[in-house]
């Protein structure tokens, strides 16, 4: 007959094109990771892999999307840190945030950096600090929702400084750029993947990176440690996943695909651009990803529950 069998279907996969969800609003860090990697991949795979936006709360909705859709290799996720506080910060889910997934392997992992709009009346890492302890009811401190990179950044901050402020959620970090550009929003913590050639720019304030050493992307750029918050260090990593009970020969060859996208010159050079750059091999690995995805929850778990913000 017409129809293949699972084994011949996993035998010639893949035959078509393959989405790619990422959780987060185009032109974002999460999307710019995503679609570089996807290109990459396709070559390797001699099929297109197309880049899906699902943004909007925290990165669930398109986790949620990718655990409820067909295990069958033609649905996968890019998405990063969040799935390691997901767990814990939202309470009910319409998908299962731990076992809902295969893990296919690291992708990379991207410093942060604390940014402002470019008028903030602050000019150093002591100074935003002073001005936020003295002003915080006025801070307005974008992110991409509960659940986002820029989230734990800004629980990390405030942990840091001892001061809450207040968050506007967007769908992205993308969107809450363009506020910041705009000035309508005062502060925000974003992956250099996003900040990086504005900060190049003047176009907004950086005043921390929250790696233990500077990057060469930005080597004026002094780490939170050397501007006097030690401990403030976070870094988002991305992993790629398909939904659970995905056959192991298509994570397999899913794998392959992403360990040829991670040697990729154009992939390593734009990720150098950007302040990242693509994992270690032996760290993408389906193993090595479920292993640190697993310990990274236990990390994150004590110092979301210490904060005490849950999503409902
Ligand atoms: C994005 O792609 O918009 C970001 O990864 C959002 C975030 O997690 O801060």
């Amino acid at each position: 007959g017409a129809l293949a069998t699972p084994a011949l279907a996993q035998a010639t996969y893949p035959t078509r094109t393959i989405t790619m969800i990422v959780p987060f609003a185009a032109g974002g860090p999460t999307d710019t990771v995503g679609r570089l990697i996807a290109q990459a991949m396709a070559a390797d795979l001699g099929q297109t892999v197309v880049v899906e936006n699902v943004g909007g709360a925290g990165g669930t909705l398109g986790a949620q999307r990718t655990a409820q859709a067909r295990p069958d290799g033609y649905n996968i996720l890019l998405h990063h840190i969040g799935m390691s506080t997901i767990p814990t910060l939202y309470r009910r889910l319409a998908y299962d945030p731990i076992n809902g997934f295969e893990t296919i392997g690291l992708v990379t992992e991207v410093p942060m950096t604390l940014v402002a709009r470019k008028d903030f009346p602050a000019q150093n890492l002591a100074e935003l600090i002073a001005h936020v302890r003295r002003e915080r009811e006025k801070i307005n401190y974008a992110n991409a929702g509960i659940g986002a990179a820029s989230h734990l950044c800004g629980l990390l901050f405030q942990k840091a400084i001892e001061t809450p402020f207040t968050t506007v959620p967007y769908r992205g970090t993308a969107p809450a750029m363009n506020d910041l550009l705009a000035g309508t929003v005062d502060l925000m913590c974003d992956q250099t993947t996003n900040t990086t050639e504005q900060i190049r720019a003047g176009a907004i304030r950086a005043f921390a990176v929250t790696t233990p050493e500077r990057i060469a992307a930005l080597p004026d750029l002094p780490t939170a440690a050397q501007g006097g918050l030690p401990g403030f260090e976070v870094t988002v990593w991305h992993g790629l996943y398909a939904p659970r009970n995905t056959p192991a020969p298509i994570v397999e060859r899913l794998n392959g695909a992403l360990v040829a996208a991670l040697r990729n010159e154009t992939v390593a050079r734009r990720f150098a651009d950007l302040g990242t750059a693509p994992v270690a091999a032996e760290r993408a690995t389906p193993q090595f990803h479920r292993q640190f995805w697993q310990a990274d929850i236990q990390k994150w778990r004590p110092l979301i529950q210490a904060a005490g913000q849950y999503a409902d």
